[in-house]
């Protein structure tokens, strides 16, 4: 119900408004800071302990993530946003019945998908495992479909990966060669998803000074291919020290199982940035945006060069590009202030955020895009200032985010107490940026605060634009009710 206005009242207001109008457009409009589209992120995406290793995949609206977790259960996460993953729930997918499951792979062969991971059973040595999906869900079910003989005598194998080329599947892996000890890269015959046709031919092994850093390592190989050519790329030199990193190899043609068939590249393609604070970056995969326009990669890196190949490695993930001779360019290692815009194609279509008392629309107020900035009400104008991405994190709840800012909209340092203020923040899919939105079947919906629990308010009954918008004790009065549209 509306206050009463008098007539004296309501002009003052109408007049009041026109001028704090003309103010705010004369001194406080700036012309727009750049800003990203869309959501934006910063890394990591997935922190510790099980954010090693990762595969990363978009499918059917939805990022899919596994990555080692050293114990016996692989475990998957989901968000249909990059910054969504942080706050995920983890579900169990497989229980292995090993222990210290390494680098899992999320494959589709077919219309099932596969996991591909490495765990020690019974004493036995570390060999790789497969599971096969029920049907085209990566969540599952899963059916165990046991080992792959990859290495003779039942032999070490690990970071396995799928490679699709010339109408085939191979299985990439890393094993230690028996020739010379060297821990290198394998590749075999795939004659079904959990079928090795025979053991793992060698096409690459440690040899040049970069790949020999704290120890000679080929490992993590993931096929990457653009334009028709095929490149598969690795991990080099030991994970215990800062100077883990990715070399590539080029696929020339011929019979794939032959090391002739690949050349390597003589140098390393993504490597430490200590200026950015990033340490042993590798163990990657690469995903495609979801309108399929970018290639992105997903990897894990260090934040000391002290730390070493445990539970300190998160995942990060950057958009890559490409070379004039069509081979791949990672650039370096961004560091975790680095604010990116979010894969292209994520953010789906915004909506204005009007509110049924004041009828004045969330807005960016001044049109800032640094986190912390304000959020507030303003004369609806379909701006970008005013237009939000609504996009489901979990269980009936939605991270807005701003499209000027590409910020999201925070329960300001996690409160709870009712009034307290919302502030726009780097997307980060935490409790505080996540909004429970309940229609209430008049055109309208409230919007509450997952760490607060409380609603969304236009804060005393405002009606003038550059009001503030608060978090109120959900009454489901006209000033917590919003048109999303
Ligand atoms: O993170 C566990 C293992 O350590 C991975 O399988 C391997 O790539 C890394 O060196």
């Amino acid at each position: 119900m509306n206050p009463p206005h008098t007539f004296a009242r309501r002009a003052t207001a109408v007049l009041s408004a026109l001028l704090v109008s003309l103010f705010m457009i004369v001194v406080v409009n700036p012309s727009p800071a750049s800003a990203a589209p869309g959501p934006t992120f910063t890394n990591p995406v997935v922190d510790t302990p099980n954010s090693a290793d990762p595969t990363l995949l978009y499918y059917n609206g939805y990022y899919y993530y596994v990555a080692t977790t050293w114990s016996s259960d692989v475990v998957m996460r989901r968000a249909t946003t990059i910054s969504g993953l942080r706050g995920a729930a983890e579900q169990v997918v497989v229980h292995t019945g090993g222990t210290a499951m390494w680098a899992p792979h999320l494959e589709m062969l077919g219309n099932k998908w596969y996991l591909y991971y490495s765990v020690e059973q019974a004493g036995g040595a570390r060999r790789t495992h497969v599971s096969e999906s029920s049907g085209t869900d990566p969540l599952g079910p899963y059916t165990d479909r046991g080992i792959l003989n990859l290495m003779p005598d039942n032999g070490w194998a690990i970071d396995a990966a799928v490679l699709k080329l010339n109408g085939a599947n191979y299985m990439m892996f890393s094993a230690f060669a028996a020739s010379d000890g060297l821990q290198s890269l394998y590749i075999a015959p795939l004659t079904n998803p959990w079928t090795a046709g025979a053991y793992g031919t060698r096409i690459s092994a440690p040899k040049l000074a970069w790949e020999l850093q704290d120890g000679a390592v080929n490992e993590g190989p993931f096929a990457l291919q653009h334009n028709g050519r095929t490149f598969i790329t690795y991990s080099a030199s030991h994970c215990n020290g800062p100077n883990y990193k990715l070399g590539m190899l080029t696929y020339g043609g011929g019979d794939p199982l032959a090391a002739a068939s690949w050349t390597k590249t003589a140098n390393p393609i993504f490597q430490r940035n200590d200026a950015a604070g990033v340490f042993a970056p590798g163990h990657h995969s690469f995903f495609t945006s979801p309108d399929g326009t970018e290639t992105w990669i997903a990897y894990h890196a260090n934040s000391s060069a002290s730390q070493g190949c445990g539970t300190t490695r998160t995942t990060r993930v950057q958009k890559i590009s490409w070379n004039a001779d069509g081979t791949p360019d990672l650039g370096t290692p961004v560091s975790t202030s680095t604010v990116l815009a979010a894969p292209s194609g994520e953010a789906g279509t915004p909506v204005g955020v009007r509110s049924q008392y004041s009828n004045l629309c969330l807005d960016d107020y001044n049109w800032v895009t640094t986190p912390g900035a304000e959020v507030r009400q303003w004369t609806c104008n379909d701006a970008a200032v005013q237009d939000w991405y609504l996009t489901p994190v979990a269980d009936g709840y939605y991270q807005l985010s701003n499209s000027h800012s590409g910020l999201c909209l925070d329960d300001k340092d996690w409160a709870t107490a009712a009034g307290s203020p919302v502030q726009q923040w780097t997307c980060n899919g935490l409790a505080p940026q996540q909004w429970q939105v309940t229609a209430l079947g008049n055109g309208y919906s409230t919007l509450k605060n997952r760490t607060s629990g409380l609603c969304l308010d236009d804060y005393n009954w405002a009606t003038t634009p550059g009001s503030e918008v608060r978090q109120w004790t959900c009454n489901g009065l006209a000033t917590q009710q919003w048109q999303l549209s």
